[in-house]
């Protein structure tokens, strides 16, 4: 595979249940500020963004390790330069500890979060699929994709969500699967719900699906999200926000593909990774 561009922080592997790390504050107290303050701050740096863009300045395929009106962006990344280690000097020794994974390892079952349970889950059956690609738009093959979300009434299967609405018995939120040879992913789930935190006063996350891709090695390790179409919280959702380009930012929404529907059972969404190059995908970089 084309190696990811860079390293990204550590997120929850698909293994056990977890909490979107925007979902942590909910244990402690909301921000006072209000919707209309956020809006504001997301507008002026929007409007920078798009000036450096005009300028001719770099369109940053990912954000900045601090978005202001993500406030806890500031917590989520190293603050000192990052250590030298033996393994930089000698990259194979990276591969030595890297993931090992195979066919054998990853079943059916996993890619399909409503049969990990003794019954179905609440909420709406979906197929979601795609392709993950590099910047020639070759396939990468055999590629362990995670995804990790919540139910379809906004609730993680995790200790520090707090949020109020019922947990699902029959749905943890967790899946992985191996990409085949034409570098496709596809996972049978229900669709999140939205869910609220703590970021400022009544801050709400759209509906989203958290994305990890392993490389060759730890890491290179990628974490996004997808989004899904027509969500009427996008535009006061700092996390999304936090991509400055209006194109990046649509990149991260799937689209409805009624080929993928199955009748009378489920709906189906279609999300394509681009590792790198001008499409690529935004990634969680270096939070
Ligand atoms: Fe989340």
């Amino acid at each position: 595979m084309t190696p990811p561009s860079a390293s990204v922080a550590p997120a929850p592997p698909a293994a056990t249940a977890h909490a979107d790390p925007a979902a942590a504050p909910a244990t402690s107290p909301p921000g006072p500020e209000p919707q209309s303050a956020i809006d504001r701050e997301i507008a002026a740096l929007h409007t920078a963004a798009a000036h450096a863009r005009t300028a001719g300045g770099p369109v940053p395929a990912h954000p900045g390790r601090d978005f202001a009106p993500y406030r806890s962006t500031r917590l989520r990344h190293p603050v000192q330069p990052l250590a030298t280690i033996e393994a930089l000097r000698d990259p194979e020794a990276v591969e030595l500890a890297g993931p090992v994974f195979g066919g054998t390892d990853v079943t059916a079952l996993d890619a399909d979060l409503t049969r990990q349970h003794a019954g179905e889950p609440l909420g709406e059956r979906i197929t979601v699929t795609g392709r993950v690609r590099d910047r020639a738009g070759r396939p990468v093959r055999g590629q362990l994709v995670e995804i990790w979300q919540a139910n379809a009434a906004g609730r993680y299967a995790h200790r520090s969500d707090r949020h109020p609405a019922p947990l699902d018995p029959n749905f943890t939120g967790v899946g992985r699967c191996l990409t085949d040879d034409a570098g496709r992913y596809t996972f049978t789930t229900v669709r999140p719900g939205a869910y609220p935190w703590r970021n400022h006063h009544n801050a709400w996350r759209p509906a989203h699906i958290h994305f990890s891709l392993f490389g060759t090695a730890f890491t290179q390790r990628l974490v996004t999200q997808m989004y899904f179409p027509g969500d009427p919280l996008f535009p006061y959702d700092p996390i999304l926000a936090s991509c400055t380009d209006p194109r990046a930012r649509a990149r991260l929404v799937c689209a409805y593909d009624p080929e993928l529907a199955r009748a009378e059972w489920s709906l189906g969404y279609r999300w394509d990774i681009v590792l790198d190059g001008p499409a690529v995908t935004w990634t969680e970089e270096d939070r």
